[in-house]
């Protein structure tokens, strides 16, 4: 089945106006980007099988309600907090049930009128996603709406992804930040949200296919599918899990060693500086972090690591590895930086020379010839090739990309 008219037409109008109703502060504060409709349809491709006459769809964070397509079931539910948003919403369709609410603060099926069993409850659409924490954009943000204490969180996607939960819905299907999922941390705040649901399918986007997004750093985001299921997920599911992104191809967490497991990645309170011997790094985070930061300092700060001497090499790889950071698709952009030990053994030289070539002042702490800057570039190329195989973008960068890194 295809869209039907009416909602092509409902579609067509929502974004020609996007989120245009809204100052900027109050973009950022409700997390309002809303969705290009190319995504808006690849979600909807994955819920139609599972779609049925006793389903209810609810997108609880439905903007113009660009999700709620009728596609003949039983009940459709939209609700936002945006009161504007929902009166262009409601002129859009008249097949809607629409809830001017806070999504997040008593969160119950009652509160939407939906019946506590024999149902098909499937969640769609793209919740805010907001660090209320972060420091970007820190000074305009000022989310104070109640948020219900058992699924509070810093940030309002997780907390969206918690409410699915407590309204026990059978399906799931939202974007949301790939760091969600990817991020030990993070993963282990979805605690009661991943002991109930299992990832079924998942295709990665990058922020900066929205619109208003900052264009710099973009970084992944997923359109998840989940099926309510009591055996959940753990962690090494979602590493070995096969993520889609374009031409048909799949990205594995698990297709490679990161450089977390020969290096430390934050400061610790063991290793204090040695006046006129310590070396420093700053603090590494994930590839998009180390896009913004520096690598190698000379000064000690609470942001730098004091280097463990004996790991050197491994340092001298990710500050070669920012300088490579075009190759990588933006995907990679919550991972660790990926490594293959083995073949960096055999590459180890160049690297070094580069690291040097950048860094006059750590040669003496190397006993290694340099070796012609051309050669070496011609190495690390070739092995950057390797490490990404069918991963490696850019085959022709523009120097002025490449130096931005
Ligand atoms: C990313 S936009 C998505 C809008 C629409 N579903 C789309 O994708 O085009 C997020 C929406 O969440 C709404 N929102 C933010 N906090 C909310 C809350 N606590 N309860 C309900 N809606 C909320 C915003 O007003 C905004 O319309």
């Amino acid at each position: 089945m295809h869209l039907s008219k009416d909602n092509s037409k409902i579609y067509r109008n929502c974004r020609e106006m996007s989120q245009e109703h809204l100052e900027y502060e109050d973009r950022v504060n409700l997390g309002s980007y809303y969705t290009p409709p190319k995504f808006v349809e690849m979600a909807w491709e994955l819920i139609k099988p599972y779609v049925h006459s006793q389903t209810i769809i609810i997108d609880s964070a439905c903007g113009y309600g660009d999700f709620l397509i009728d596609y003949g079931q039983a009940a459709t539910i939209g609700c936002d907090i945006d009161e504007d948003a929902i009166d262009i919403a409601r002129k859009n369709t008249n097949k809607v049930q629409f809830f001017l609410t806070n999504a997040l603060s008593n969160v119950s099926r009652e509160k939407f009128g939906i019946p506590q069993q024999s149902t098909r409850l499937i969640v769609v659409g793209n919740p805010p996603y907001n660090d209320k924490t972060s420091l970007i954009r820190h000074k305009i943000k000022n989310v104070d709406f109640d948020v219900d204490e058992d699924i509070v969180s810093r940030d309002l996607g997780i907390s969206f992804l918690r409410s699915y939960n407590k309204l026990q819905a059978d399906f799931i299907c939202v974007l949301h930040p790939l760091s969600y999922l990817i991020k030990q941390t993070n993963f282990r705040h979805l605690k009661e949200f991943t002991a109930n649901y299992k990832l079924i399918d998942g295709a990665l986007i990058s922020s900066g296919e929205f619109p208003e997004s900052a264009k710099h750093t973009p970084f992944p985001i997923i359109i998840a599918f989940y099926r309510r299921d009591t055996m959940g997920m753990d962690y090494n599911f979602i590493r070995s899990f096969p993520f889609k992104i374009v031409d048909g191809l799949r990205f594995c967490l698990s297709d490679f060693d990161y450089i977390t497991n020969y290096i430390r990645k934050y400061p610790s309170k063991q290793q204090q500086p040695v006046p006129d011997d310590s070396l420093f790094f700053w603090t590494m985070r994930d590839i998009n972090a180390l896009k913004r930061n520096r690598t190698f300092v000379q000064n000690y700060s609470s942001n730098t690591i004091v280097l463990d001497k004996s790991k050197l090499d491994y340092y001298a790889y990710v500050d070669v590895f920012k300088r490579n950071l075009y190759r990588l698709p933006f995907y990679f952009g919550n991972c660790d930086v990926p490594i293959d030990d083995k073949l960096f053994q055999q590459y180890k030289h160049f690297f070094i020379s580069d690291a040097i070539r950048h860094h006059p002042y750590l040669e003496k702490h190397f006993q290694i010839d340099m070796i012609e800057e051309k050669v070496v570039e011609a190495q690390i190329d070739r092995y950057f090739r390797e490490l990404l195989g069918k991963y490696h973008q850019c085959n022709t960068v523009s120097y002025d990309l490449k130096c931005a890194f």
